[in-house]
This record gives C-alpha cells, structure tokens and sequence, in this order.
C-alpha cells in the first residue's frame, strides 16, 4: 500500500477534477488526483474504431461557453466549425421528410405561429432565472412541481408544437423523458445556454468541435500535473475530520486498493449519482443522504456511422435534422476536420434507448439506421464504420450526458448541491449553473471549488 501526503486530493480526472488541481498547484498547494479508469477526460473520450477516429463523449463547443473557450485557448488547442452548409431535414407526424433552412421546423402556420410564442414565453421566463441559483425566483416552487410536459400541454393543445418545443431539454439535452422533470428543471437548462432560443438554435449550442478531439482538454491539463495523476485507483473509503464540529484536526484520507492519500482538504469532481460509491467515515449529513437519492442520470446513445464520403453534401443537405417521431430525434455531421471520409452522428434518447437496448446488436444497428435513412435515404444504410456510445454500461458514469433532479428536487435541493461538507468540496458538470451538464460548466466548477479551497486554506493560515 503506498501513502503519500498532499494539501488536496482530487477524485475524478475528468474536466473538472484536471482544471482544479491545475489550479491549485498554481496557487501553491500540493495536489494528488485519483482517477477510477485507466485514462484521463471521464466523460471526454476520444478513441480510434475500426480505423476512425470518434468522439464517444462530450465533443462541441458553443460561443458563450468561456470557461472552455479560455481553457482551450490556454492549452493551444485549434477548433473548427461543424459543416452546416446546405439544407436541414425535418421529418413530420406524417412520417414525411421536409427540407428546410433557418431555426424553424416546416411545420404548418397555425403550429409555427405556437412554437414561436411558447419560445418567446420562455425566453422571457429563462431570461429571470439565475442558472446559478433557480431556486432563489419566487415561482421556483410553482415551477418546479409541473412536469415539463405538463406545463407545455397547458400552454397549447397543438401536439406537434408540444413535441418540438419539448425535445430540445427532453431528448435532446436532460435526455430523460418530459414527464420526468420539472419546468424549473428545463428552465434551469435553458439558462444555463443563455436563453431557451440558443439552445435550440443547433447553429450555437453545436458550434465548433477541438481538432483531435475534446478530450485533450482533460489529457494536457493532466499531463501538466505529472506523476500527481494516478490512474486505476478507484477510492473506495473517504475519511475525513471537521474541526468546526469540535472533532480535532481537519483531514481527508482516501483509500484505494493500492494507496492511501492523505490531504487537508478533497474534492468530489465526478457526478453526484456516483457518490455513495465510496464509504465515508463519518457518514455524510442527512442532507447530503437525501439531496444526492433525487439526482439522476439521464440516459442517450451517441450512434456514429462514417462513410466513404459525405454523400448528403451532393444532395444539398447540411445533415443537421431533427424529429421528435423518429428514433434518431436529431443528427448532424460529425466529419472529422481534414478527414475525406464523412460522418454522421445522431441521438436515440430516454425511453427510445431503453428499448433499443432490448434488442440485439444487429437489430438495434438496422433499426438506427433505418431512422438515418428516413432523413439522408438509402444511402444512410451502409456505413463503413458503425459505433454507439453506450455511457449506461460505463461504471464511473452511468448515463448520459449528465444529471439532473427529479420532480421538485431542484428548488428543495439546489442550494445545498455544492455547498462543502467540512473539508469536502464538491466538483462537476453536473453542479454548474452556466455551462450546466457541459464541459464548460464542469471546467467553472473545477475553477470554483479550487478557488474556495484556496481561500479557506488562507484562512486557516
Ligand atoms: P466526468 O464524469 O467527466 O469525470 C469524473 C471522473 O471521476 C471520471 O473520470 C470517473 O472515472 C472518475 N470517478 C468517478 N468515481 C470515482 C471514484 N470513486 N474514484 C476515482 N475516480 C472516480 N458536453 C459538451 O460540452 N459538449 C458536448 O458535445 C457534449 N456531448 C456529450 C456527449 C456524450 C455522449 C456524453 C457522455 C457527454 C457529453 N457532454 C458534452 C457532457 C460532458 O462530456 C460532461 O458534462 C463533462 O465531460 C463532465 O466532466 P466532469 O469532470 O464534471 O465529470
């Protein structure tokens, strides 16, 4: 068993958990980050299957995420715009498929007219809410107590406007399903994009991708901390020591398989869900107990087909496309930069995900794939490479892409989310307010819990 002392150890080598012990070794404190895979990024993973090159988590980059765009400036790191060129794809409750340009689906006036005021309502609503604390608006109780669904019924009887407006927090971003969270919880998403008009404009919230990948940020981050990395220690036991309990000198102790680290102060820089993974000793407060069992993930496969070449291009198609009926609610292409080759990467979300998960690998494939015809035709059948991300397997993330509360867990809740417990500290996307369930916000919370850690360390001297 090896033992090492350090100021802070850090549990996850994710974005959040790299951006903090950078931080903080800047800052003069010794650091140790302890990581359960045997690789750095967590939900960031770029890797090479069947010859391409894939990202399998989190890949894109939109204008207001500064956290990230900062990082990546700082880590030299190049980007480049996703193709867009050319005409989008809807597919409609009469299963046929519509070309469009613009943000506006071609949907009937009547319907048009509803999506267009239910969006101006909640930018209006958005625009009140601090992502940072929505628990704190006068009507978070109100809101946080209708399911998203719900409340968007009330609003409007046009099914068709209900399913387009609805999937852009549902399928395609909380990727749970509308009766499952609340309209704070959406509003929460939104906000945290700026405005719900910006996060379903794909133009912005899918803006620029990281030449070789996203994951670099995590990988250099971490390559700056060296031999301060260890890789396959999955921390099993946190004990820790609050003095302001009357409980003598402040520590934290984390024990893996292989090693035991001793520090002043840790932080948690994965997501809740995963928490009661480790044995704490003490026992967490009640309040942690309670808050973390109304946490969850929520659940999407990332389908990535490559082609020989990107053929929708010939037709006029940007690939982006969009249908709250088809089992790949949205897709775009994914071709890599500089790469000959093209691909396509689509969704299948939430309860879609579930089923397909019944079925065999070769059904599931030809179902997919069948949904990508329906939006590029035939030619969408025959990838040369076929992959789907699948995050529910992983054991150190367990969904995707992030987590979110259940009914009324945000407005009783949120406000403890990343409050310390004595010397513990508590990082990752899944906590932010700007940059919420991206990698931005995983970056700001690293930035954030570095920088408390930072402060107390000064007071205490
Ligand atoms: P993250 O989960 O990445 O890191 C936590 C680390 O802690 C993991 O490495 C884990 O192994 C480790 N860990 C957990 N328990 C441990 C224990 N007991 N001991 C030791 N280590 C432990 N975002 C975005 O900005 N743009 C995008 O396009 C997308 N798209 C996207 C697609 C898919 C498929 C996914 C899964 C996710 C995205 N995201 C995204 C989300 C984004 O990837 C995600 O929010 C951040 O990468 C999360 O970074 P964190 O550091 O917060 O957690």
């Amino acid at each position: 068993m090896t033992e090492i002392t350090r100021d802070v150890l850090i549990i996850g080598a994710g974005a959040a958990g790299t951006t903090a012990a950078n931080d903080l070794r800047r800052a003069g404190l010794s650091v140790a980050v302890l990581e359960a895979r045997d690789r750095v990024g967590g939900r960031l993973w770029t890797d090479v299957i069947d010859g391409a090159m894939l990202e399998i988590g989190g890949q894109w980059v939109s204008p207001d995420q500064d956290a990230l765009k900062d990082t990546i400036e700082e880590l030299g790191l190049e980007t480049y715009s996703r193709y867009r060129d050319g005409d989008s794809v809807y597919v409609g409750p009469d299963g046929q498929t519509h070309r469009f340009t613009g943000e506006m689906f071609p949907v009937s006036a009547e319907t048009e007219k509803v999506i267009a005021e239910i969006t101006s309502l909640l930018d209006a609503m958005v625009a009140e809410i601090d992502p940072d604390q929505p628990w704190a608006h006068p009507r978070a109780q109100e809101w946080d107590t209708i399911t998203w669904d719900a409340w968007l019924r009330q609003q409007t009887d046009d099914d068709e406007a209900v399913r387009n407006l609805a999937f852009a927090t549902g399928s395609a971003m909380l990727t749970k399903p509308t009766h499952a969270f609340s309209l704070l919880q959406s509003l929460l998403m939104a906000a945290s994009a700026g405005s719900y008009s910006n996060l379903v404009d794909a133009d912005f919230i899918l803006d620029k991708r990281v030449v070789g990948g996203l994951q670099q940020v995590p990988v250099l981050l971490a390559e700056r901390l060296g031999d301060d990395v260890f890789l396959n220690q999955p921390v099993r036991t946190l004990e820790w020591s609050d003095p302001s309990t009357g409980s003598g000198t402040q520590f934290v102790i984390a024990t893996t398989d292989e090693m035991t680290v001793k520090a002043r102060y840790a932080i948690l820089a994965f997501a809740p869900v995963l928490y009661n993974r480790i044995s704490f000793v003490p026992a967490l407060p009640r309040r942690q107990h309670q808050m973390h069992q109304h946490i969850s993930m929520g659940f999407v496969i990332k389908v990535h087909a490559v082609y020989e070449r990107p053929f929708w291009r010939e037709s006029g198609l940007s690939a982006t496309a969009f249908s709250p009926y088809e089992l790949v609610h949205e897709a775009y292409d994914n071709t890599n930069h500089g790469d000959d080759r093209g691909t396509l990467v689509g969704f299948v979300s939430d309860q879609n995900a579930d089923d397909v998960f019944t079925l065999t690998a070769e059904e599931r494939k030809e179902r997919i794939l069948e949904s990508l015809s329906h939006y590029y035709g035939p030619e969408a059948k025959n990838p040369v490479v076929y992959y789907e991300s699948d995050w529910g397997t992983e054991e150190w993330t367990r969904g995707a892409y992030a987590a979110s509360f259940d009914m009324g867990g945000l407005h009783r809740y949120g406000a403890d989310l990343r409050t310390p417990v004595g010397p513990i500290h508590f990082a990752c996307s899944d906590l932010a307010g700007a940059g919420y369930q991206h990698v931005d916000g995983a970056i700001r919370m690293g930035h954030l819990a570095a920088s408390n850690i930072v402060a107390s360390s000064r007071d205490a001297g």
